[in-house]
């Protein structure tokens, strides 16, 4: 695993957006996995401003998101498509038949998941995978459990994260207690994986996750068996894995 250290959420977001611009440059064509959450807002904008100078070319590049709310779809401002559009699709030259996430319109959730587990399959693994961390370690909506899930499921949300994402929606409105996600094998079968945390408040979850055991309890500590794992953190995530 590699690790780099950064001063501030400013700096993680450089950092990462360089690992993800190289890819792109390596490679024109190659599959990205997106991750949402408030921690690659910085990413994204960073890769749209070496769009927009011309030292970015997205019009090869395939993306396949995550996640996604049951319940949701673009006309919601707090669906993952809709978050997606409004910090890079639309401000890059990505074609829009070459993004992906799971379709919430779909209540069906086997038909949502198998559909996704198909455009997966058809796509091929992903370059890149980009993570973001849920404080209790959750990766993409894996959330804790007995078991590791592998494919791309449906899951009921926990209270904690739910209450995270509460800060998404409006006053009053509630947040799906649903979610599609890549399953952890969707996950690790990404070439590289690149998982970014930022603040105090991700202190645990990166200590739990990177250096404690791999449990499903810590969805996000099955990384440790994925040989090829970078990890960007700032100070304050990687602030309890000092000695
Ligand atoms: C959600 C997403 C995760 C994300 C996590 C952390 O639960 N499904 O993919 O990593 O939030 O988000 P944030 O970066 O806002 O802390």
């Amino acid at each position: 695993m590699r690790i780099y250290v950064t001063k501030n959420y400013d700096e993680m977001s450089r950092k990462a957006a360089n690992i993800i611009s190289a890819q792109i440059i390596l490679k024109p064509d190659c599959v990205l996995g997106l991750a949402t959450g408030s921690t690659p807002v910085g990413i994204y904008s960073q890769l749209v401003d070496w769009y927009e100078k011309g030292d970015l070319d997205f019009s090869e590049v395939i993306t396949v998101n995550l996640d996604e709310y049951r319940g949701l779809g673009a006309e919601s401002e707090q669906s993952y498509v809709y978050y997606m559009r409004k910090n890079l699709f639309d401000k890059v030259n990505l074609k829009s038949e070459n993004v992906h996430l799971p379709d919430g319109r779909i209540t069906d959730a086997e038909k949502a998941c198998r559909a996704y587990n198909t455009m997966l399959a058809e796509i091929g693994p992903q370059d890149l995978q980009l993570l973001g961390l849920g404080k209790n370690g959750h990766i993409g909506f894996n959330e804790p459990g007995k078991f590791f899930e592998k494919d791309v499921h449906c899951v009921e949300l926990t209270q904690s994260t739910v209450e995270a994402n509460q800060r998404f929606f409006e006053a009053g409105k509630s947040v799906p207690t649903h979610a599609y996600t890549m399953g952890i094998r969707s996950i690790l079968r990404a070439k590289r994986i690149l998982v970014v945390a930022s603040g105090e408040d991700k202190a645990d979850a990166v200590q739990k996750v990177f250096f404690g055991q791999v449990t499903p309890e810590v969805p996000g500590s099955i990384l440790q068996l994925h040989d090829d794992v970078t990890l960007v953190a700032d100070e304050g995530a990687f602030s309890k894995c000092r000695a």
